[in-house]
């Protein structure tokens, strides 16, 4: 491996390589336009919980619109992720079924879009061990999303999956031969990792026909979202229970933002550096209605904290309530959603497979 490629990846976060990113996504968005026929999009989410608004607003919402864009899309259920850093897998079965009432009910279409979960696809998994072979392991130990993660775990050790889960995380990419992942910034270094492998692979094991790569070079679509905080200023994460899930009620949402972190002056003003409670509350309010914050903050003005909170309440409500009652629907009806991860996983299977096929020929392992 050539230094400039471990900088590649290492690099892949900072601002200059950022800044670039931004750029090729805004061109790549407007080739969608053009003719969405040419993109795949894979994306996904760990199953370790409800889905809240973080992920709502930061990935869910933009996934749906690319698929109504006509973008052939593929989701996700990264079930063997889960155990990258922590002992078991919880309520797991419980939790998938969840998500894909989340998908569902934010407006995946199953008919149009592929959901489906890792532990269910062995030629996906099988794509784990050439593909190990192809990084090296400082490489690994660079990661620095990977090493953030760690970072979190409050001590735990790295275990083998921990470090190597980007180069699996790859095979999640290139199996379907997607050629195009919309991620947060987070994800980039893993997006880098894939690319290089793929690249690799050709090299290593290249067709004669070098105009036909085993796989595409997949690139990130980020998504324009600013950073959201949870309701107490904090980090939105759910352990620290200052989320809002998309699952919960109007009732409970209410309860949340009444308890939402403000500041001490009245006027309420969009300043997200000096104030960033109230900022943050304006900005799920934008999100919500369409409605610039600096609308929302001079409609509110000295009305104060209080009715900024029923403002955001009210938004937030209005446009999670259709989606609120889909998802109610569907998690009574738990057969519907294991039919279509089951239809999802018959359609990932046989990408699979095809994908497998082409790599075993390539290493001249097609016996
Ligand atoms: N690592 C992602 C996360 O934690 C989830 C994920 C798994 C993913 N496989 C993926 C995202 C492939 C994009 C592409 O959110």
């Amino acid at each position: 491996m050539t230094s400039s490629s471990e900088e590649a990846l290492a690099h892949s976060t900072s601002e200059a390589s950022l800044a670039r990113s931004k750029e090729r996504s805004a061109q790549i968005d407007i080739a969608i336009t053009e003719d969405p026929s040419r993109f795949r999009i894979l994306t996904g989410d760990r199953p370790t919980g409800h889905l809240h608004l973080g992920h709502y607003f930061g990935t869910l919402r933009n996934r749906v619109l690319l698929q109504n864009r006509g973008v052939d899309t593929w989701v996700l259920v990264a079930d063997y992720q889960v155990i990258t850093d922590r002992d078991g897998v919880g309520p797991i079965r419980e939790r998938v079924i969840n998500l894909v009432a989340d998908y569902i009910a934010a407006g995946i279409d199953p008919e149009r879009s592929t959901i489906f979960n890792h532990s269910a696809i062995p030629a996906l998994n099988q794509l784990l061990l050439p593909f190990l072979s192809l990084v090296t392991e400082s490489e690994l130990h660079r990661n620095p999303t990977v090493k953030s993660e760690l970072e979190a775990t409050n001590g735990r050790a790295m275990s083998g999956l921990m470090l190597t889960y980007p180069v699996h995380q790859a095979a999640d990419i290139l199996f379907c031969k997607a050629n195009l992942v919309p991620v947060g910034q987070d994800q980039l270094p893993h997006l880098e990792q894939a690319r290089l492998i793929a690249q690799r692979f050709d090299k290593r094991y290249g067709r004669a026909d070098a105009s036909r790569p085993v796989f595409p070079r997949p690139e990130a679509l980020l998504s324009e979202v600013p950073l959201l905080l949870g309701t107490d200023g904090t980090k939105m994460s759910k352990s620290r229970g200052n989320t809002i899930e998309l699952g919960m009620s109007a009732d409970e949402t209410a309860k949340i933002l009444k308890k939402a972190k403000t500041d001490a002056e009245r006027h309420i003003s969009y300043d997200p550096l000096n104030r960033p409670e109230v900022s943050n509350l304006l900005m799920l309010a934008s999100l919500a209605s369409g409605e610039d914050p600096h609308v929302i903050a001079e409609q509110i003005g000295d009305k104060g904290a209080g009715a900024l909170k029923m403002y955001v309440t009210d938004a937030l409500n209005a446009m999670l309530a259709p989606m609120r009652e889909r998802r109610a629907e569907l998690i009574a009806h738990e057969d519907y959603l294991l039919s279509v991860l089951r239809a999802g996983n018959d359609r990932a299977n046989e990408q699979a497979n095809a994908t497998l096929a082409e790599v075993r020929q390539a290493m001249q392992m097609n016996y």
